[in-house]
Formats: C-alpha cells, sequence, structure tokens
C-alpha cells in the first residue's frame, strides 16, 4: 500500500526553521515584493496564500496588484524601482502572465540578486554550468529535493523519469538531480512516443502535466516514488496528474493534491526569501 508524503508536515518544518532564523535577526524582516498582474483566479489565490504564510514566518511582503491592461512598460519601471529599493530583499513576479507580455523580458529585468524564483537567465546559467548552487535554487527544485530527502531516499542508484510541460523546469530539475547523483535523469513530454516505456523504468516518477488522473498504475513500476506537480482545478476541486484510486496498490510513495508539493513549494519561497537577505547583508 502506497506511503503518502504530506507535504504541510514537511511545509510546516521548513516554516518553523524560517521563522526561528527570521527571529534571531532581531526585529530586522526580509521584505519580499509580489507582482501580479490580471486576475486569473488561481495566480490570486497563490499570492494571497504565500501573503498569509510569509507574515506567519516573519517575512513581510509588498504586493503590487496590476491591471491586465498595464503598459508594460510600467511594470519595467516597477521592477526597476523594487531593483534599487534597498529595503527589498526579493522580488516575484507571479506567472503566467496575461497574453501579450514578454514574460522572459520581465524575468530578465529582475535583478538577479533579488531574483527569488531562480528564473533569471543569470541565475539559469549558473544552475546548468555548475553543481554549486545548493542554497538558492527554484523554490519547486527545492521542493522535490527535500521530499526525496523525507523519505531518505539515495538519488545515486535511482532512475528518475520527469514528464515535464515546461523546457526550463525540465532542464534544470533534470540538471539539479543529476547534481545530486541520480543514477540517470530522463525528461520527456507528456506525448512522448515511448512515455509508458520510460515511465515503467522509473524509480522516481515526476510528473507536471496538467492532466487529472493521467498517470495510471499500468505506467508505472512497482514501489515507484510519484512526486506529482500537477494541479488542475475542475468544479471547485483540486485534482493532480496521478490516478490515485488506479496506483495506490502498486506505488510505494506519492505526494498528494492538494497538500504535498504546493505547500512545501511556498515553504521553500521563504528559505529563499531569508537566504537572499542573508546574502545582501552579509549575514
Ligand atoms: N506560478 C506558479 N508557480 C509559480 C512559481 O513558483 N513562481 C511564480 N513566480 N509564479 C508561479
Amino acid at each position: 500500500m502506497v506511503k503518502i508524503i504530506n507535504g504541510q508536515v514537511l511545509a510546516g518544518k521548513i516554516k518553523d526553521e524560517v521563522a526561528r532564523e527570521i527571529f534571531k535577526l532581531g526585529g530586522h524582516r526580509p521584505n519580499l515584493a509580489i507582482i501580479l498582474i490580471g486576475e486569473r483566479e488561481d495566480s490570486m489565490l497563490y499570492v494571497d496564500l504565500k501573503e498569509k504564510e510569509a507574515k506567519k514566518v516573519g517575512i513581510d511582503t509588498h504586493f503590487y496588484k496590476c491591471l491586465a491592461n498595464i503598459d508594460e512598460q510600467e511594470v519595467m519601471d516597477m521592477i526597476d524601482y523594487l531593483n534599487k529599493d534597498d529595503s527589498i530583499d526579493a522580488i516575484l513576479v507571479q506567472l503566467p502572465l496575461p497574453q501579450g507580455f514578454d514574460t522572459d523580458g520581465i524575468i530578465r529585468a529582475i535583478n538577479p540578486t533579488k531574483d527569488v524564483d531562480r528564473f533569471h537567465p543569470d541565475n539559469l546559467e549558473i544552475l546548468f554550468k555548475t553543481c554549486q548552487h545548493q542554497h538558492v535554487i527554484p523554490p519547486l527544485l527545492k521542493a522535490v529535493l527535500e521530499i526525496l530527502i523525507s523519505i531518505n531516499c539515495q538519488l545515486k542508484d535511482k532512475c528518475v523519469c520527469a514528464i515535464y510541460n515546461s523546457e526550463i523546469f525540465g532542464r534544470s530539475l533534470a540538471k539539479v538531480l543529476e547534481c545530486q547523483g541520480a543514477k540517470k535523469v530522463d525528461i520527456i513530454r507528456a506525448d512522448d512516443n515511448n512515455l509508458t516505456e520510460k515511465t515503467k523504468r522509473a524509480d522516481i516518477l515526476i510528473t507536471t502535466v496538467g492532466k487529472p488522473k493521467f498517470i495510471k498504475k499500468d505506467m508505472i513500476k512497482k514501489d515507484v516514488i510519484i512526486i506529482d506537480i500537477g494541479i488542475i482545478k475542475e468544479s471547485k476541486k483540486v485534482y493532480g496528474d496521478v490516478d490515485f484510486a488506479d496506483v495506490k496498490e502498486k506505488a510505494g510513495y506519492i505526494t498528494p493534491v492538494p497538500g504535498g508539493v504546493g505547500p512545501l513549494t511556498i515553504a521553500m519561497l521563504f528559505k529563499n526569501t531569508l537566504e537572499l537577505y542573508k546574502q545582501r547583508h552579509n549575514l
């Protein structure tokens, strides 16, 4: 019977650690600026959650809510202002942006030292070129590593298969797992011709497809560790990529949706925010 990896519990531990470290700063609080463009319901919910949870650990958030028809230059000016504002330690632009915005250009405008998501090309280059990036890597990747640590998973004898829908995510995940010593990392798209052959070889299956019940038991190896990053809302219910009822007798571990990777990624965002604060203040 599958063991469920409780992301809320893991997130709670990380947030406790962050809160304790912030408490030791003696009244100083890291500052995180969040920019949201448009009114996507899921993005507004995520941002709201990030703000609420940040307060609990002692991070001050500065929320910039922009209309979907804001001029792109105004967004650039806002980022420029935040880059120069000495009180701001970390900047996050909630993605995806509304159609018509130059996502790459906007991410490139963020000062790399304040780029809490680590999507800036300079930060991605460091990620791809070296393995010296233990501290500040994209929060989602940090969450994946923490999940594997929590179950004492030794990567060096494991084959990983990651089904991705974003090139940057797939490549950066592969790099981080290889740096951590994974035996083999296969990154594939959901429409890969040999999808099942590849997913069945995996000791660790990471999926970020965005299709409810996409992963079935005939696609997995017995005792596989499944990390479900898919998140889909349908009729007010939230689903992951995995058909839980179908795989539960065959898989070894699984992260639930909701309550798995999501809360842990938010906790890792706070860990990154604190790390950027410490780097800026030479602590
Ligand atoms: N939208 C969904 N996940 C993320 C994330 O990790 N960072 C940002 N900026 N936007 C997101």
